[in-house]
């Protein structure tokens, strides 16, 4: 592109995307490319793939020529089915007249569709601190303002701060839990207190469940939506991307109040049409699978957990480690005046080991990176953290 072509490009970009961050995991992933042999703890993604069976749900699809033309917007029946039956069993979740499934291309289509369906350009999203930079995009994207509410030195929920952010053009509050970036699970009291603040001040609780398989020790994960009454102002998020290492069918789903069901039947008619027919085939096996599959997938996760967290409390008090009782994160909180994308450029470039700076999910006072050891089978993962610690003995002096 030439200098002209440039300036009218840089002339044609909308204000509202030029102020949409530019996605961080792209960004590491060239650094990664252009430094052969480095090991990415970067991407939150699992090892392993989905359960065998998936396969003979894409063979129950093959026969129908019906199957190659548009389906519902709303998802097959079949897996609508699946899901309503996991949410009753696993998350408390009853499917009635006030509330309604809707199968969604991942998590994140899931996330933009509520957006969408429950805001005006110029409302506000609250979002607690650290947050997942695609939430923060998507509320950005739709002409919104992401309020961003602090949590505790161990990342947990400070409700307090979560009331006292809410003005009038507030819609809704985001908690993700198990966390991503901060590998908190949070409470179900303080979940509790989140949603009835919602439900008092007549706005929606955005509920990410990405991560619910994902927990460990004592962590119990608490579904918001199963609260009675909840289901009017509730919105849960769920994935199969990590749980099932479904990441590029793109199969999510989201539980909605029943009010919602035309707005978002109009987002996604208009996004999407309907999600992949023959993915939503393969996503009703693996919920036959089900949590079963994922917990035993789970071991080799929670060895890597075990090893990162024995291997970074060997560096010094300046590198403070956080909670990491669910998903796949760490966030390490480093005392050090650099900036977190030199450390991770260092880091790559000198040790062969990547990560993910803080400032991409909105920390920007503390130095703080993003350790994620689901995508590595034991040994790489083991060799990983090993040339992290060594990394930041040697960066950090
Ligand atoms: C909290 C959270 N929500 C949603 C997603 C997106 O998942 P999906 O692949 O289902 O879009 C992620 C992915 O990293 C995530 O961390």
């Amino acid at each position: 592109m030439n200098a002209e072509n440039r300036a009218t490009a840089a002339r044609n970009l909308c204000a509202r995307m030029q102020s949409v961050q530019d996605p961080v995991i792209p960004i590491v992933g060239e650094m990664v490319r252009d430094n052969p042999g480095t090991i990415s703890l970067g991407q939150g993604v699992v090892y392993y793939g989905p359960p065998e069976n998936v396969y003979r749900g894409i063979e129950a699809f093959r026969p129908d020529p019906e199957n190659h033309k548009y389906k519902l917007v709303q998802g097959i029946p079949d897996l609508l089915q699946a899901i309503q039956g996991k949410l009753s069993l696993e998350n408390g979740i009853e499917v009635d007249a006030r509330n309604r499934v809707v199968v969604t291309a991942g998590g994140n289509m899931g996330f933009m569709n509520a957006i969408l369906a429950i805001t005006d350009p110029g409302d506000e999203v609250i979002l607690p601190l650290p947050y997942y930079f695609n939430h923060e995009m998507a509320i950005t994207i739709a002409g919104c303002t992401p309020r961003i509410v602090p949590t505790d030195e161990t990342y947990q929920l400070l409700p307090d701060r979560i009331r006292d952010a809410i003005t009038d053009k507030t819609r809704a509050v985001v908690t993700i839990s198990p966390n991503n970036p901060s590998g908190a699970v949070y409470p179900e009291e303080d979940l509790r207190a989140v949603n009835e603040l919602c439900r008092a001040r007549g706005i929606y609780h955005i509920s990410d469940e990405a991560y619910e398989y994902f927990t460990y020790e004592n962590a119990r994960v608490f579904s918001p939506g199963s609260i009675d009454g909840a289901g009017e102002h509730t919105v849960s998020l769920y994935s199969l991307s990590k749980a099932f290492g479904f990441a590029s069918w793109r199969v999510g789903y989201m539980v909605i109040p029943e009010s919602l069901l035309d707005p978002v039947k109009k987002i996604q008619d208009t996004n999407l049409i309907c999600p992949p027919v023959i993915c939503q085939y393969a996503a009703v096996k693996a919920l036959e699978a089900g949590r079963p599959y994922c917990i035993e997938k789970r071991a080799e996760i929670e060895d890597n957990r075990l090893i990162a967290l024995r291997e970074l409390s060997r560096l010094s008090s300046g590198v403070t480690v956080g909670p990491a009782q669910g998903a796949f994160y760490i966030l390490l909180k480093i005392d050090t005046d650099q900036h977190p994308v030199d450390l991770v450029r260092n880091l790559v470039a000198q040790h062969k080991v990547a990560v993910i700076p803080g400032n991409a999910f909105g920390v920007e006072d503390t130095c703080c990176l993003r350790v994620a050891y689901g995508a590595l089978r034991r040994d790489s993962a083991k060799e990983g953290i090993g040339r992290l610690v060594s990394g930041l003995e040697q960066l950090l002096g």
